[in-house]
């Protein structure tokens, strides 16, 4: 099978008459961990929706694994191994850290099999806060604890790629680098992630090549240390003034 688990081709988005993206590429080999960045309104998460199928696109294709997905829905792209932590993390607040869990487990069959169970126990590892609130309703969590009930989510699909849109959204610094310490974690244990991050410098540390998207374009890619490095970028595309 090829090294390219997901390509990205020409995808564009529109939401009635406005054109959210406008032709994106992009393409993450097996085992990589692939940031996308770009500032607040410039498209990311018009593609992450493109791409997982929770908005149909209205041109561009998807290939998972090789083959054709662009038009496969959501549920049917996670069957296949492709799962989503979507922007704001969409945790259900009424329900149960752990039924919130068994809805990751949805495409497989929710927690019958003995696998799925070792899934869950595997979650619950890589997180104890959530271990220790697990019969507690998901609204009461955190939001740091939220977003690690939403990636625990994301991995109960025992996905081949995982999309994170907006991990740093509303906290803490020191909770955000403790999220991206598992990310990286889960990368080097083989995990395929691809992370949208509006806050640039936590991706980069952690990724292995970038997308920069500025006005529903892919305006530039490249190694995420040469990315880092490229004032052009940091100015014209993430809106940081150059260092005095
Ligand atoms: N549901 C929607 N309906 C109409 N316009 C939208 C919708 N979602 C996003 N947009 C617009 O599409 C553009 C890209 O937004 P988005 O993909 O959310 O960017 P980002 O994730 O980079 O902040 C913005 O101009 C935004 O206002
Ligand atoms: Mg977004």
């Amino acid at each position: 099978m090829s090294d390219i688990l997901l390509a990205v081709e020409n995808l564009e988005v529109r939401y009635g008459a406005a054109t959210a993206l406008r032709g994106a590429s992009l393409t993450v080999p097996r085992g990589q961990l692939v940031a996308v960045i770009g500032n607040n309104g410039a498209g990311k998460t018009s593609l992450m929706r493109g791409l997982t199928g929770l908005v149909r696109p209205s041109g561009g294709r998807v290939l998972f694994k090789g083959e054709e997905v662009t038009r496969l829905p959501a549920h049917a792209k996670v069957a296949r191994g492709l799962a989503m932590v979507p922007e704001g993390r969409l945790i259900f607040p009424d329900q149960t850290v752990e039924d919130n869990l068994i809805l990751g487990a949805y495409a497989h069959g929710g927690l019958k099999t003995a696998r799925a169970q070792a899934t869950l126990e595997r979650a619950l590892a890589l997180f104890p806060r959530l271990r220790e609130r697990v019969r507690q309703p998901a609204g009461s969590l955190s939001g740091g604890e939220q977003q690690m009930l939403a990636i625990a989510r994301g991995l109960m699909a025992e996905p081949d790629l995982l999309v994170i849109d907006e991990l740093s959204l509303g906290l803490a610094p020191r909770v955000v680098e403790q999220l991206i310490g598992v990310l990286r974690d889960l990368n080097r244990q083989g995990l395929t992630i691809l992370l949208v991050e509006q806050l640039a410098a936590y991706a980069l540390a952690i990724a292995d090549h970038a997308y920069v998207v500025a006005q529903g374009r892919v305006v530039r890619d490249g190694p995420s240390g040469l990315i880092a490095r490229d004032p052009e970028v940091m100015e014209a595309f993430l809106g940081k003034k150059k260092a005095a």
